[in-house]
This record gives structure tokens, sequence and C-alpha cells, in this order.
């Protein structure tokens, strides 16, 4: 306007920033989650929304242009259009049904395989170089459908997995021992869902390895069912959707940190939904959770644990159902 050409003069063009951009496709109770986390915890300085509710996209990406002044001005955008999420660092995808009260994650696959094939290809050819985080349930199958209809690298596609079910899981051990959550070291790995496993053998509290003292920790005829713990995390999801309907405050945090780390390239640790073909003995593109040093490229190494007999048992299990779902989606 005149006015603001008799403020100011142009010296320089207006640029976009895209060293920290993250897109977020699916604006419901998890997508939501994961940019309020973004946002408070400043990780992210240009967020995209995008979604197919062109409506309900506008009203939040106004209502959160509301808060810039109290969020270190980073820029937020969105809407329909997939040219918005040009030249994202990372894409998280977490548009798609959710599962009403006792319905299992595997039963949304081919509702959800609809939806991909509607995503995934713009974000691809937008962000040809992003990082493909996938939310959206089951995660794990999903996954596997954003790496072959993205055509990226492996490094560069990959689940939230049990990052989720870690955190529960020691969230609930850490009440058990009356300490903090982070002061906890233990692993869910495998399936994100009904068939996770609990990597027993691991647990410690300050290299204490809980398993050494309490050998029969994991076991059916544990007098201490810490068994219970796992059932417990498995359970959580269910009684969340039970009690509000959805899950979204811890998936929200925990996208937040796996984008932090990405950025910031810090080699961080997350247990990450992979292709795990080689891995135990497994022979089909599956993706579970192992595991994974993360950084700006995505995943950089991925972990060799050592697993006891049963556990691997259980991996090749969680795999096998995987497959068993996974062999009969229709592209
Ligand atoms: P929601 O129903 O609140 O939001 C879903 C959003 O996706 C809606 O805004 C909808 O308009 C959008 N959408 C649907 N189809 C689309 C398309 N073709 N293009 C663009 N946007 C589209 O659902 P909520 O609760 O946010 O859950 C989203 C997904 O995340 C579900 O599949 C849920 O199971 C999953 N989830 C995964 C978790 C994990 O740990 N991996 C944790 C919690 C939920
Ligand atoms: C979770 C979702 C439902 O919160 O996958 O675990």
């Amino acid at each position: 306007s005149d006015t603001v050409e008799k403020c100011m003069r142009h010296i320089t063009p207006h640029v976009e920033s895209t060293e920290t951009k993250i897109t977020v496709v699916g604006i419901g109770a998890v997508g939501m989650g994961a940019v309020s986390a973004l946002l408070t915890q400043e990780i992210s300085k240009n967020i995209v929304l995008l979604d197919m509710d062109g409506r309900k996209v506008a009203g939040e990406v106004l209502d959160l242009q509301h808060a810039t002044p109290f969020l270190s001005n980073s820029q937020v955008s969105g809407g329909t259009d997939y040219s918005l999420s040009r030249n994202s660092k990372i894409c998280v995808v977490t548009a798609g049904v959710r599962q009403q009260e006792g319905e299992s994650r595997l039963n949304l696959v081919q509702r959800n395989v609809e939806v991909f094939k509607k995503i995934i290809p713009p974000l691809a050819e937008n962000s040809p170089n992003c990082i493909l985080v996938i939310v959206s349930n089951p995660c794990d199958i999903l996954t596997y459908v954003a790496w072959k209809l993205s055509g990226f690298p492996q490094e560069r596609v990959f689940g939230s997995g049990c990052d989720l079910d870690s955190a529960r899981f020691r969230v609930l051990l850490a009440q058990k021992f009356g300490i903090a959550a982070n002061s906890v070291h233990g692993n869910i790995i495998g399936e994100h869902g009904d068939s996770s496993v609990a990597v027993w053998s691991g647990v410690n509290i300050a290299g204490l390895f809980i398993k050494d003292i309490h050998p029969q920790m994991g076991l059916d005829n544990d007098p201490e069912k810490f068994i219970d713990v796992h059932k417990a995390v498995v359970q959580g999801a269910y009684d969340v959707i039970k009690l509000k309907g959805y899950t979204s405050w811890a998936i929200g945090y925990a996208i937040a940190h796996i984008c932090r780390d990405i950025l910031d390239n810090v080699y961080a640790i997350h247990m990450l939904s992979v292709n795990v073909k080689g891995f135990y003995d497994i022979k089909d593109d599956v993706f579970l959770s192992l595991p994974t040093v993360l950084a700006s490229r995505g995943i950089h190494e991925i972990i060799l644990l050592t697993l006891s007999e049963e556990e691997v048992k259980k991996i090749q299990e969680s795999a096998k159902i995987l497959w068993d779902v996974q062999k009969d989606i229709v592209f």
C-alpha cells in the first residue's frame, strides 16, 4: 500500500525460510497435537497445515496465526493445495480414519491406503528430498505403503511406530519404581499396537538391569506381574479412546520430538518403524519398530539388539501378522 511504501524502502525480496519447514497432513486431533507441540517448543519456524477439509484447515491456520506473537513469530500457513508444502524438510502424515471404541488399528488399513494414494504422490512431488514421518494407522503398514507410493529411499520414510508405546512403557515402569519416566530405560519394539514386544532384557534404571535381579520379569509366572505393565501399554490407547474418543497429546509430543531430533541432527535413538527385511530372519518388506539412530538425512543406523529367543519369536510373529494384512492390499 501507499503507506507501507512511505514507511520503508525494500532492499531485498521476501524469501520463504525452509530450513525447518514442516508440513503436517491431516489436521485432526493428532495433527493439531503435533502442530501445537512443534510451535510451543519452537522446533519449526515454518509450519504448513494440509487437509482435505478446506474450511477446517483455514480456521486452524487463522487461529494459530493469531498466536504468532506468543510463538517467536513462527509462520503458519495451510490449505488444501499441496504446492504449499513445497521444499518441506519433513512431512508428517496424520490424515485418515481413526479407530472407533474397541476397533483395532489393522481394521483401518484399506480405507487409509485409499487416503494415502491421494496424499503421498503430491507430497513427494513437492518435496522430493523430504523425510516422510508416517503416523496414520495402521502405522507400520501405512509406512510400507508410503515407501512404495513415494519411491523414496528407505532412510527417508519411517513410522512414528513404537516411540509412543515405549513412552507409555517408561511412564508405567516409572510409576512402579517411583522415579522420573526419563530415568527408566526400556523399549517396546515390533508392531505399533496389539502385537508389540517389550524388551524385558533391556529394562534398566541407572544401568541396573532389572532382569538380572528379577529373572522372572516379563514371564507369565512372575509373582510381581511385570507383564501387566506391557498389557497396560497395549491397552493404553484403547483406554484413552474409550474415555475421550481419540489419542492426541502423547502422540503429538512424540511427533514433535522426532522432528526436533531430525532438524537438530543429533543422532538420537528412537523406536521407529523401519523396513526389517533381513533382520531377525524376516524375509518380507515389513515395517516394524526397532531402535534407530535418527539424523538430518533420516534413519542413520539401526541398532542390532541382542534379543532373547522368545523376543525374536515375538518379532517374527508381529512380522507375520503384518505381512498377512499387507499382502492383500490393493494399491
Ligand atoms: P481425525 O479424524 O481427528 O483427523 C483426521 C484428519 O484427516 C481430518 O481432519 C480429515 O479431514 C483428514 N483427512 C482424511 N482424509 C484426507 C485426505 N485424503 N487428505 C487430506 N486430509 C484427509 O483423526 P485423528 O484422531 O487425528 O487420527 C488420525 C490418524 O492417526 C488415525 O489413523 C489414527 O488412528 C492415527 N493415530 C496414530 C497414532 C500413532 O501412534 N501412530 C496415535 C494416534 C492416532
Ligand atoms: C495410539 C494410537 C491409537 O495412541 O495408535 O496408540
